[in-house]
């Protein structure tokens, strides 16, 4: 597979006019993002995400590093024809409908009628906003509805590689889940797409591989089942004779270990010996309190992740 994105050394520095000071914003980043696959840049607020999107975008220079997307250098204006890009805040006139939107943005890329119109109506579907909405001023628009207008406005020139930034923020649940739908389908499509967010659930719905940044640094990436790998289970019970099984359990299962009287707490590495661990806990006339399976989530791993970069 090609890689549509790839990043060599990027590094942005500000310079902050009030503090008098440098602020690091992106720092060294080397990425590589593959065509068709849907790649969860995560990082906190702060973290760098935006400026590496504009500098990839080719709205902000880089103070130093390089990257190719779709095989041409950033910046490139035949390239730039093929790429879309959903800002954190969408910005649109209140007074014009969601079709004058598309239709504008499909003049600025000189789409001659009637393929205008169409593709308007196609993008307008697309993102499943309702055609009794398509004519009136977006005035009235929920903020879920500002998005799909947004995502369908990125898709008027019908991009091979997508850049959304943080498009699920500040949506209810509702409107949240269906623009992760939406967000899921452009993979259908066979778009690549530079998701920034911090909704890590939705990240590991929908995306293959991710990336977390912190303080402009990138610290791991991989693909999610990777790094969420490491299950373990847990398995507790009770009884006046566990003492005696002790030592069978801990070949075995090395975390165990009777606590407070005649608990027995037994932690295994994946729940692949639950059963057998059972048995032998039985064989000593033990009463199981609880089996307790413990999935590893996207969100375990970025908490981990950063506060070991913290040091906290
Ligand atoms: N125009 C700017 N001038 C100075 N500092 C900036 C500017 N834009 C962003 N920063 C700083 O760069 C860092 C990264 O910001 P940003 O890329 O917006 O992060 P994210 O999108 O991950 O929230 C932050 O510390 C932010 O304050
Ligand atoms: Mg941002």
């Amino acid at each position: 597979m090609a890689a549509a994105i790839s990043i060599q050394g990027l590094t942005k520095k500000y310079v902050d006019v009030w503090q008098k000071q440098e602020v690091v914003a992106v720092n060294n980043l080397n990425l590589e993002v593959q065509e068709g696959e849907i790649f969860g840049f995560l990082g906190r607020n702060g973290a760098g995400k935006t400026t590496t999107i504009k500098m990839l975008l080719g709205l902000i220079f880089p103070t130093d590093g390089d990257a190719t997307l779709l095989g041409k250098p950033m910046g490139d204006n035949e390239v730039k024809r093929e790429l879309a890009y959903l800002p954190e805040e969408t910005y649109f006139y209140d007074s014009m409908t969601g079709w004058d939107i598309l239709d504008y943005y499909a003049r600025l890329f000189k789409i001659p009628e009637p393929e205008r119109s169409r593709r308007v109506q196609i993008c307008l579907e697309k993102v499943r906003l309702q055609p009794d909405a398509w004519r009136r001023s977006i005035r009235g628009y929920s903020k879920g509805m500002r998005q799909r207008t947004g995502i369908a406005q990125a898709l008027i020139n019908d991009p091979k590689l997508l850049f959304l930034d943080e498009p699920t923020s500040g949506l209810d649940p509702i409107a949240h889940a269906e623009l992760r739908d939406i967000v899921a389908s452009l993979k259908d499509e066979g778009k690549t797409v530079f998701l920034s967010s911090h909704q890590l659930a939705d990240v590991e719905l929908i995306c293959s591989r991710v990336a977390i940044i912190h303080r402009g640094k990138l610290l791991t990436e991989g693909k999610i089942s990777d790094l969420v790998a490491g299950d373990y289970a847990e398995v507790v019970a009770q009884g006046k004779e566990l003492n005696s099984v002790i030592g069978q359990l801990k070949e075995f299962a090395p975390g165990s270990e009777i606590t407070g009287g005649d608990t027995l707490r037994v932690t295994l590495p994946d729940d692949e010996k639950i059963n057998a661990v059972i048995d032998v806990v039985r064989g000593a006339k033990a009463k199981i309190i609880s089996v307790v399976p413990h999935k590893r989530t996207l969100e375990d791993v970025f908490v981990e992740t950063v506060r070991k970069e913290d040091g906290s």
